[in-house]
Order: structure tokens, then C-alpha cells, then sequence
């Protein structure tokens, strides 16, 4: 897996992951919601870059111009309910995007001892030969994403993988770089060094689902 971790690079990224960060700021769920929304259009910026592109010549009223467009068939899949604001930032950029989404979601919540993920609703159109866009804020475990690349099989072998994501843990990282083969691409706006006992990042900010979502 190859892993962009955009945090290396100081740029307006760094301002809304403070805001997004900040026990203060993040009172504000909309703002939080914007702040994942504006990350989201960012990374997809960066990621456009990698994207397949052909030359274009369009007609303006006063000549032609030479440009290019980019010609990949995106699938845009979300895990339901955090990756929903990170979804809007990128359905933003790539608004011809077909959309998928899931929800996947720790036994944890229900049972402390366990970690196992369950997957109880998955929407998805077919993803043969397709640009698979893979959206979830919060990269704790990886176990999510890596249930969510298992139930999306049977819709069929995209031609290239994207994972998009917020904070991730270094286990995390760690855990979908075996996972996943050697052409996906991480794109990631922090990696933070630990997870705490409940499988939540530290320091990351949070519960990213009640956050944006307002369960206090
Ligand atoms: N999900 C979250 O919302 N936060 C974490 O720190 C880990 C998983």
C-alpha cells in the first residue's frame, strides 16, 4: 500500500485539523461536519491527481483551448455514520461519482470484549474495472475497512483502490498495508501514534460519529 500521509506538508489541511482536534471548537457540530467536509475536498484534490486523464479540446466563445479531463468511473463508499461528512467533501469534487455505503460497526459498542466488526447494511452499485473510492474519518483498528473491502467483493474487482481517511492509528495503517495489496493508496491527513484500550486514537479528537452527529 502506498501511504500519503498529507500532515508532512504544512498547508490550510493543518488549520482545519486543529479546529477538528480542539475539544472547544468541536463543540460546534456543524462546524466539525465542514471542517471533515473540507478535509474530504482537499485529499480529493490530491488524490485527482493520480486519477486517469485524456486530452480535451473544448470551444470558449472566443477560440478553442487544450485541456485534459479526467476519465476515471468513480464508486464513492462510506462507512455510515462518520464517513458521511467525509463523503459530501469528496462527492464535491467528484460529483459524477456513483455512490456506495455501508455501515459497519464495532461488537465493541455492545460487547467491551470484543472487537469484532458487523456489517448490517451495504448499498452498492458494481465495481468492475472501476476507480474505488474507500471514505471512513477514523483509521483505529482498520478492521472496518478492511470488513468493508470483504463485503464489497462480491460487486466485482475495481481497477484501482483509494482509502481516504482523517486520523489514522499506526496500527491501523499498519493492519490495511497487509491487507490490502502493494497499488492501493492511503490518503490520510494524520497518523497518531496510539489507541487506547476502548480502540479509540490517541490523541485523535474523539468520537468522530457523535461529534458531527451531536450524541452528547
Ligand atoms: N472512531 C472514532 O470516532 N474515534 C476513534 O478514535 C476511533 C474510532
Amino acid at each position: 500500500m502506498q501511504i500519503n500521509n498529507l500532515s508532512e506538508t504544512p498547508s490550510i489541511l493543518n488549520t482545519y485539523m486543529s479546529e477538528l482536534r480542539d475539544k472547544d471548537i468541536q463543540k460546534d457540530s456543524m462546524r466539525f461536519r465542514r471542517n471533515i467536509e473540507r478535509i474530504g475536498e482537499i485529499i480529493g484534490y490530491e488524490l485527482s491527481k493520480s486519477l486517469h486523464f485524456e486530452p480535451h479540446t473544448i470551444e470558449t466563445p472566443l477560440g478553442s483551448s487544450d485541456t485534459v479531463l479526467h476519465k476515471s468511473d468513480i464508486v464513492l463508499c462510506s462507512i455510515l455514520r462518520a464517513g458521511v461528512p467525509l463523503h459530501n467533501g469528496l462527492l464535491n469534487y467528484f460529483d459524477g461519482a456513483e455512490n456506495a455505503f455501508i455501515s459497519a460497526y464495532r461488537q465493541h459498542q455492545k460487547n467491551p470484549e470484543s472487537f469484532e466488526i458487523i456489517v448490517e447494511y451495504l448499498a452498492c452499485p458494481s465495481l468492475e474495472g472501476k476507480t474505488l473510492i474507500l471514505a471512513d474519518p477514523m483509521l483505529a483498528t482498520g478492521q472496518s475497512m478492511v470488513a468493508t473491502f470483504d463485503a464489497l467483493k462480491p460487486f466485482g474487482k475495481p481497477k484501482d483502490i483509494h482509502i481516504v481517511s482523517v486520523i489514522g492509528a499506526q496500527q491501523g495503517v499498519d493492519f490495511i498495508s497487509n491487507a490490502f495489496d502493494e497499488d492501493t493508496k492511503l490518503w490520510i491527513a494524520a497518523i497518531d501514534k496510539n489507541l487506547n484500550e476502548k480502540g479509540y486514537i490517541i490523541p485523535g479528537l474523539g468520537d468522530a460519529g457523535d461529534l458531527a452527529f451531536g450524541n452528547k
